[in-house]
């Protein structure tokens, strides 16, 4: 048996039952295990609050409708209990759901399907604590973007998305910046966020781009603080226009891209812009914290 990561906590989640890691066992048969055939969400937990809570619950129900996966749970509760049964605090909430399991192998699959239901629960790393000090920004390289054609559905068909983060990792850098047709879509796991003369730019949502529950969290406090904002289609090479450029995850929260192939992003910094974005966003968590 392999060792979980000690980040991970002593409860999994499986079709109704918390149990320890190594009896969370899925069948090979399982079609999320064949065909990738399953959604999932990443749902971040500060002070065992959940953060945009509502917003993950509705985007796993987006993406559950839109593969035709018929699973109707208390997902909000589900992630909240495992989340204090792994001792509260700071976590992320990895919640997936497969079409389910019908004993052998094929595409086509048959109706009354009971969908498998799996979600274990990990520390977030302390660079989330939110202290603008400790972020250190990035480097990325721009990656062509090989993903499929429905990118707004959070499936775990991830392999190209695997692919491209390696091939950044292999240029020496830490993410890749999708180009699809000559516009920048998103990274290989969070969103893409670029300021030029005190605006943030980002890509409009559509099939090519996941809704980022924390691109959104971003643009709402930008537009709470007076900061213009733009969503438009931005060619690669606004990266090199741009004074600053930021993604966004819930594992990450927003964090400074200093460095494309090699080259600095505006001076090279986190910019000014971002450490503002960053005081509003720790105040914004500490608010979750408090709840
Ligand atoms: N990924 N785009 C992609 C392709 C992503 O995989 C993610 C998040 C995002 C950002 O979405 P959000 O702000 O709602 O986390 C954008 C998660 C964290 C993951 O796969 O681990």
């Amino acid at each position: 048996m392999i060792a979980c990561d000690p980040g991970i906590g002593t409860s999994v989640y499986l079709d109704g039952h918390y149990v320890a890691p190594s009896e969370a066992r899925v069948s090979v048969f399982d079609r999320g295990f064949l065909f990738a055939d399953s959604v999932y969400e990443v749902i971040p937990f500060y002070s065992g609050h959940g953060f945009r809570l509502e917003e993950h619950v509705a985007r796993l129900e987006r993406s559950l409708a839109a593969v035709g996966i018929v699973s109707s749970q208390p997902w909000a509760a589900i992630a909240t209990e495992l989340v204090a049964r792994n001792g509260g605090g700071d976590q992320a909430v990895y919640l997936q759901v497969t079409r389910g399991n019908e004993g052998y192998r094929n595409h086509r699959y048959g109706p009354g399907l009971t969908p498998t239901v799996v979600a274990f629960s990990y520390a977030i790393p302390e660079a989330l604590e939110g202290d603008p000090a400790r972020v250190e920004g990035i480097a990325a390289a721009l990656i062509d973007d090989i993903r499929w054609q429905r990118c707004d559905i959070k499936a775990t068909t991830l392999l190209a998305n695997v692919m491209v983060l390696q091939q950044a990792l292999a240029q020496g850098a830490q993410e890749a910046l999708l180009v699809r047709d000559g516009l920048l879509t998103e990274g290989s796991a969070c969103n893409l966020l670029l300021i030029q003369d005190g605006c943030i730019y980002t890509p409009p949502k559509g099939p090519q781009i996941l809704g980022g529950t924390t691109r959104d969290l971003v643009l709402e406090l930008a537009a709470g603080a007076a900061i213009p904002c733009c969503e438009q289609a931005l060619p690669r090479a606004r990266v090199f226009a741009a004074d600053e450029l930021w993604i966004t995850s819930s594992t990450r929260g927003v964090i400074p891209v200093l460095q494309v192939d090699g080259r600095p992003v505006g001076d090279g910094s986190k910019g000014p812009l971002w450490h503002t974005m960053a005081a509003l966003f720790r105040r914004f968590e500490q608010q979750v914290r408090q709840r």
